[in-house]
């Protein structure tokens, strides 16, 4: 049976400043939503593996947000935490059509 992909509106790209993260919530998934200096747009599970720090209120710097609790360095295109430290969040597919930023969820 194929899946069933589902394309949630969460934000308009004009009112999403750049290198300020934004949480969302959609249904169970806390999502830290980044508009990255580049203009691209990446979303990632809004929780570090760590100690579960907000990662929608890290620093961001390129493609990473460090962690307000501890500084982890977070890779917010593939997910992957930064050595020495070790893990990795979920990482949420990204559609932008003119204005409208989307998250699909494959459920
Ligand atoms: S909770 Fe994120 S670095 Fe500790």
């Amino acid at each position: 049976m194929d899946k069933v992909l589902e394309r949630i509106r969460v934000a308009n790209l004009s009112e999403l400043p750049k290198n300020l993260g934004k949480t969302v919530k959609i249904g169970p998934y806390d999502i830290a939503l980044f508009h990255l200096a580049d203009g691209k747009i990446r979303a990632i599970e809004n929780r570090c593996p760590h100690r579960g720090g907000v990662l929608a209120e890290g620093m961001i710097s390129g493609e990473y947000v460090f962690c307000p609790m501890h500084d982890w360095k977070i890779n917010v295109s593939d997910g992957n935490v930064q050595a020495p430290d070790t893990g990795c969040v979920k990482t949420f597919e990204v559609e932008v059509d003119q204005d409208e930023v989307f998250i699909v969820l494959n459920p």
